[in-house]
């Protein structure tokens, strides 16, 4: 697991953004594995840029989303299908068709679930996956005790994460208790991921992530088997990991070691 520790949120967007950028740029049909939620805004706001500008095109990328509310269709204004149309692909030159978010409002939501699974296979996999992390430890919404192996299933959602959520929901709107996610084998199929968290409130679940024993009660703690997992955090976010000046310190010798390569 390669943790890298940045000054501030703005940072942490810049850093995980190019290497978005790069992966596009090295293989212009990467199949991404995208994340909703507060912390990817600022990173997908930095690919519409990188877009716009000429950088990078979508044109040729298929996606997959890790999550969406079971029972909110795509139209709903709160489900993650209007988040991901509103916050990114709106605004790039992605082909929709080849955008995928799990069907909220799926006839056979059990059946829908399979089906997602299958068509990451048939489209070759994810590529590279990024993830937000909830202050218990949930990645997608594979909450505390999701199988370390789960696939993509219907899950509830606990106490904490809909109290998270809540922001997002008006007084008197009707907010989803259970949702359809990846499940964590599915996250772990992707042949890279990459782990946003910023903020003081997110500092507990990145020590028990990283440094805590593998465990289903922290279900990021699974990306520690994961071969090629990049933690991308802030100071606040890393702010309780016992080995942070080692971390930092990797994290030099790799530009030292990178900054030198490209000059032979
Ligand atoms: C979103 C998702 C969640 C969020 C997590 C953090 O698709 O799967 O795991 O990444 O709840 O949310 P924020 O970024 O709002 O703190």
């Amino acid at each position: 697991m390669q943790i890298v520790i940045l000054d501030n949120a703005a940072e942490v967007a810049r850093y995980g953004a190019d290497v978005f950028i790069r992966q596009i740029d090295r293989k212009p049909d990467s199949v991404l594995g995208l994340a909703t939620g507060s912390t990817p805004l600022a990173l997908y706001r930095r690919l519409i840029a990188a877009c716009k500008n000429g950088d990078i095109s979508f044109a040729r990328v298929c996606s997959f989303n890790l999550d969406e509310y079971l029972g909110l269709a795509g139209d709903h204004p709160q489900s993650y299908r209007h988040f991901m149309n509103t916050q990114l692909f709106e605004h790039i030159d992605i082909d929709l068709r080849n955008t995928h978010i799990p069907p909220g409002d799926a006839a056979d939501p059990i059946q829908a679930c399979s089906d997602y699974d299958k068509l990451i296979e048939a489209r070759g996999g994810i590529d590279i996956q990024l993830l937000g992390i909830g202050r218990n430890g949930h990645i997608g919404f594979n909450e505390p005790s999701s199988g370390l192996r789960s696939r993509t299933r219907i899950k509830t959602l606990t106490e904490a994460t809909i109290k998270d959520n809540a922001r997002f929901f008006s007084a008197r709107e009707f907010q989803p208790h259970l949702s359809i996610t990846m499940g964590i084998g599915t996250i772990m199929e992707a042949r890279k991921v990459v782990l946003l968290a910023t903020g003081a409130a997110k500092a507990k679940a990145i020590k028990a992530a990283a440094e805590g024993p593998l465990s289903a009660s922290c279900p990021a703690s699974a990306l520690q088997m994961h071969g090629n997992a990049l933690l991308i955090i802030d100071e606040a976010a890393a702010a309780g990991l016992e080995r942070r000046a080692f971390y930092k310190h990797v994290e030099r010798e790799n530009q030292k070691l990178l900054q030198s390569l490209d000059k032979t």
